[in-house]
């Protein structure tokens, strides 16, 4: 059998999984969540369902991509012996390709805002900051064109490979990503009145502990672990036999913890020092943020701007790196799935995604009349692969891999044949079999409205 590609280093395995975690949903979407759910005590929650749910799901992928060494779609049907699990996969991939779509969209909007806080589009009020961002998202060129320009940029790396292309892309983009983290925190921090957002977000309240609030942290750990659409499985493809599973899954889950309380960090002290409540919701980021950032450093010219840049910089960094990791799933279930070569299946798959991203983001308002369901496509495509899809196939994955397949396999990838972690495998298998798919099924059942 042909040997397939690896990736070169421990590092690069880490950084470039971690790369595929750390996204949009760390910086935006849970100081958000953290904001609307009680600062400190949704963390402890969200910690809590990271260790229980999403270290398992995580090894689960690793171990299905590992072994099945292919493509999400092959990589089922590989352990599956030829039933009909291999759906599962062929779910993972229609899930990838459709988030790319949409997530490509919100990054093209992160680029526009990293350009629009140095050129000054961005100074004026809060309600000016709303005006501009409403009549940004919703013309008909400009977002078509910054999805495109993400999506090139993705393109550019996943042409280059996995070792040349998406290793080294990481090993750059990580560490800068972490460096502007760290500038924007201290400055945050430094504010007068600061204070109190580190104490919103560091001193639990729990009396604010109720079951929407575990809900929500259940659903956060799922996104940003990116669990459930053949990404983890994918890259997971390309380690080495000798990967320490569980290992690595902690270190990337700490990494995506880490980036994602840093946030926090570098939102919350900075709002509440000119007064700002951090519950806004989505708006939080492209509404409320640059004028915060520009009250918060009025006295200091130019820094404002500054921070702004770098805030908007490191957003666009971290959707890259997970577009990287949606993309590759797509473009390797092409070239394997339909013998395609390289350049080709990432053309194809770029373009198909920058199609889908277009429609996304004129249905928002530069075309009318682009809905399904009396839903923008942007939000049924949102819909669908965040709350059905990916909960039905995370449900499925757990279920497969626990009762399914047959358990030697499943304790020979955790433990690197009886070498290693040998005395965890039965706690994870607990959690695999009986937490996990518990856990996930009342998430779904929740979000559907059923009780
Ligand atoms: N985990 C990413 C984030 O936090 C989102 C994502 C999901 C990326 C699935 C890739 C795949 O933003």
């Amino acid at each position: 059998m042909e040997e397939r590609v690896t990736f070169g280093s421990k590092i690069g395995i880490i950084l470039a999984t971690a790369g595929s975690a750390v996204g949009l949903g760390n910086v935006w979407r849970f100081p958000y969540m953290t904001g609307q759910n009680g600062g400190a005590a949704f963390i402890l929650a969200y910690l809590g369902c990271v260790l229980i749910l999403g270290l398992p799901c995580i090894i689960s992928e690793f171990i299905i991509g590992r072994r099945g060494a292919a493509n999400t779609a092959r990589a089922y049907s590989n352990m599956a012996r030829g039933r009909a699990w291999k759906f599962i996969g062929y779910l993972g991939v229609l899930t990838g390709f459709l988030i790319t779509g949409y997530y490509a969209v919100v990054a093209g909007w992160c680029l526009q805002y990293m350009f629009a806080s140095v050129s000054g589009a961005l100074r004026g009020d809060a309600a000016f900051v709303s005006r501009y961002f409403t009549s940004y998202t919703h013309s008909t060129w400009l977002p078509v064109l910054t999805t495109l320009l993400i999506l090139l940029c993705t393109h550019g790396i996943v042409l280059r490979g996995v070792k040349g292309g998406i290793e080294r892309a990481s090993k750059y983009m990580m560490p800068l990503l972490f460096l502007f983290l760290i500038v924007i925190v201290v400055a945050s921090c430094s504010l007068s009145g600061a204070w109190k957002g580190v104490e919103f977000l560091l001193h639990p309240d729990f009396s604010k502990l109720t079951g929407d609030v575990f809900l929500g942290a259940l659903g956060q750990s799922f996104y940003s672990l990116s669990i459930g659409m053949g990404c983890i499985c994918t890259y997971a493809s390309y380690y080495s036999k000798d990967t320490n599973l569980l290992k690595s899954a902690v270190q990337v889950s700490l990494v995506d913890t880490l980036v994602a309380v840093l946030a926090g960090l570098m939102i919350f002290p900075a709002a509440f020092s000119v007064g700002v409540n951090p519950d806004s919701g989505p708006a939080l980021i492209f509404i409320t943020l640059p004028n915060v950032f520009n009250e918060a450093f009025s006295a200091m010219p130019g820094v404002g701007p500054l921070v702004a840049f770098m805030f908007y910089g490191l957003l666009s960094m971290a959707a890259l790196t997970s577009l990287i990791s949606l993309h590759e799933v797509s473009t390797a279930f092409v070239v394997e799935e339909l013998d395609m070569s390289r350049k080709k299946a990432t053309v194809g798959v770029t373009l198909g995604t920058w199609l889908l991203g277009t429609l996304c983001s004129l249905s928002l308002g530069g075309a009318a009349g682009l809905t399904l369901w009396g839903k923008s496509l942007f939000d049924v495509f949102d819909y669908v692969t965040g709350q059905l899809f990916l909960p039905i196939g995370g449900f499925l994955t757990c279920l497969f891999l626990g009762w399914f397949v047959p358990k030697t396999w499943v304790y020979e990838e955790f433990t690197n044949r009886g070498t290693v972690w040998r005395s965890m495998f039965p706690v994870y298998l607990f959690l695999l079999r009986f937490v996990c798919p518990v856990a996930i099924l009342t998430i779904f059942l929740k979000q559907q409205g059923c009780f």
